[in-house]
């Protein structure tokens, strides 16, 4: 069946089930490999995207209900306000270990940071509790949120 689909700014036709997770058209679809997958069951925000400005499980969200909303990756969150400032500060406070789940990190951040310019440790824990890190990097996360919100 076929799509457009609205990824970064640009149109894409692709031609896939429409019940076929958004996860798989980024990656194995259109090849935009940063968003990654992890448990593939909305448990681990490995996968974690913005649709219109919410972050996302893209693991679980089937390509045909996006319809013409419009789908941010990790490619081009650094594009926006919140986005930049959270990589910046992502890189001052050295928050990356293996790497895996950062990017479903970020993504989840910067939707807080647009959100929410000056969140609470009870608002970012609350949006980051939904995204692991099995090398523990939350304290590194918490600041860094905080290095950005102080730089809003
Ligand atoms: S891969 Fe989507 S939440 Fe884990
Ligand atoms: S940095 Fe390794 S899983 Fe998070």
């Amino acid at each position: 069946m076929a799509f457009n689909i609205k990824v970064n700014g640009n149109t894409h036709s692709i031609d896939v089930d429409g019940d076929t997770p958004l996860l798989w058209v980024l990656r194995d679809v259109l090849g935009m490999t940063g968003t990654k997958f992890g448990c593939g069951v909305a448990l681990c925000g490995a996968c974690t995207v913005h649709i219109d400005g919410l972050a996302t499980r893209s693991c679980i969200t089937s390509v045909d209900s996006v319809g013409e909303s419009q789908i941010t990756t990790i490619e081009a969150i650094g594009a926006t306000p919140a986005g930049a400032k959270i990589q910046k500060a992502w890189l001052d406070r050295e928050v990356v270990q293996c790497g895996y789940c950062q990017s479903g990190q970020i993504m989840s951040a910067t939707a807080l940071l647009a959100s929410n310019p000056h969140p609470t440790d009870s608002h970012i824990d609350d949006a980051m509790s939904g995204n692991i890190c099995r090398c523990g990097t939350y304290l590194r996360i918490r600041e860094a949120i905080k290095q950005a919100a102080q730089s809003t």
